[in-house]
């Protein structure tokens, strides 16, 4: 059973201090959104109000269109983990499970029997007698996410639970979400500043900055269609090209390049993703290409980040220079100052306005 989430124009101050601004934001039933944001954007302040752990200062949170301000915690239906586990040091791993089951009245055997359907979830049935002091980090956090599906909630809240994993160990987590939400199908709302983290995990993602939410929309979208410079930044766009719109085509150092058909005519932005460029084999043919010269390299591991210098020789020199970032798979053979040529997708290209 999951239930939608709606937060209407949701504000929290502390003192004169605003620390959510107007937050609004639409989680249909079993979906699951995540909240990514800097350290300070509010994440866990916005979740500790739609847990009911703390009030706003404006606005309204929703369950399945209820107005939820006057239903307390324990009776909204929701379970929040936390980045540290906060496991009961005095009990073990079955009886942390089975927790908010006996709280709840039910007789000892049968809580434990409940939990060990979700141990067994969490692949974890066999830690069962185990003091929780024995437990590594990753199998902590196991026990935090079963305790938190026992209590059966409709939305689950996490908040940054993978945060202290190795990478392994979070892919493994991972991996684990995927198959509580194909299991349980509970909604979801994840907060993460890692946009690696909000892209496997969520079906959309609302980039959150200074407790506004800067956009709102799929993977895709927030990748490859910022609503803001700020927004590509975020998600880690190393293209921002200034120039300018006019009729669907942006004009700037690259030269003259489509874009959006709605892009506003004017001074803007134009954001590709690096992953979205390749270089050009010479003598390839078909496709419209920008050519440059190698400013750099970066090697990114398994791929390289090549830095190209365009129009600096624009003979014209109207338009000014700019560089471009081209992410390319292994460690291509490019000297400094070495010209090469620039393949585009073309309906990647996209254009924000200018600050
Ligand atoms: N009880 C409080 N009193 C005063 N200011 C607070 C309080 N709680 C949070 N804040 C402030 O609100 C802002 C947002 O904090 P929040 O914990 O929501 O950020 P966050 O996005 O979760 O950051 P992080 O990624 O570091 O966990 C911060 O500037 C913080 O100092
Ligand atoms: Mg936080």
């Amino acid at each position: 059973m999951s239930s939608g989430l709606e937060l209407r124009a949701v504000s929290r101050s502390f003192g004169s201090t605003g620390v959510l601004h107007d937050v609004s934001l639409t989680v249909p039933p079993s979906r699951c959104v995540a909240l990514l944001g800097a350290s300070g954007s509010g994440k866990s302040s916005l979740l500790r109000i739609i847990a009911g752990l703390d009030t706003p200062s404006g606005g309204e949170v929703l369950a399945d269109g209820a107005d939820l301000a006057a239903v307390p915690v324990e009776e909204r239906g929701m379970a929040l983990v936390f980045q540290k586990a906060l496991l009961f040091p005095h009990l073990n791993v079955v009886d942390n499970v089975a927790f908010a089951a006996r709280m709840a009245g039910r007789r000892r055997s049968v809580a434990r029997q409940q939990a060990m359907e979700f141990l067994d979830l969490v692949q974890l049935a066999d830690y069962a007698r185990r003091p929780v002091g024995t437990l590594s980090g990753g199998q902590e956090q196991r026990v935090a996410l079963a305790r938190a599906l026992a209590r059966q909630p409709r939305i689950l809240l996490l908040d940054e639970p993978f945060a202290s994993l190795d990478v392994q160990l979070r892919q493994d987590m991972y991996a684990l979400i995927d198959h509580i939400r194909a299991q349980l199908a509970p909604t979801v709302v994840v907060v993460t500043h890692d946009r690696q983290e909000a892209s496997i995990l969520a079906d959309s993602i609302a980039v959150l900055d200074e407790g506004r939410i800067l956009q709102h929309g799929t993977v895709h979208q927030i990748h490859y269609e910022p609503a803001t410079q700020q927004v590509n930044n975020l998600l880690g766009g190393l293209n921002a090209i200034p120039g300018v719109v006019r009729d669907g085509r942006h004009h700037s150092a690259l030269g003259v390049l489509a874009v959006q058909e709605d892009a506003v005519d004017g001074p803007a932005v134009l954001t590709v993703r690096q992953e979205a460029l390749r270089l050009v084999p010479s003598g390839e043919t078909g496709g419209p290409t920008i050519k440059g010269s190698v400013a750099g390299l970066t090697s990114l591991g398994a791929r390289t980040l090549v830095r190209i210098l365009v129009g600096a020789d624009d003979p014209a020199g109207s338009t000014g220079s700019a560089t471009l970032a081209v992410d390319v798979p292994g460690r291509p053979q490019l000297l400094p100052g070495q010209v090469v040529e620039v393949g585009l997708h073309e309906h990647r290209a996209w254009a924000v306005p200018q600050r």
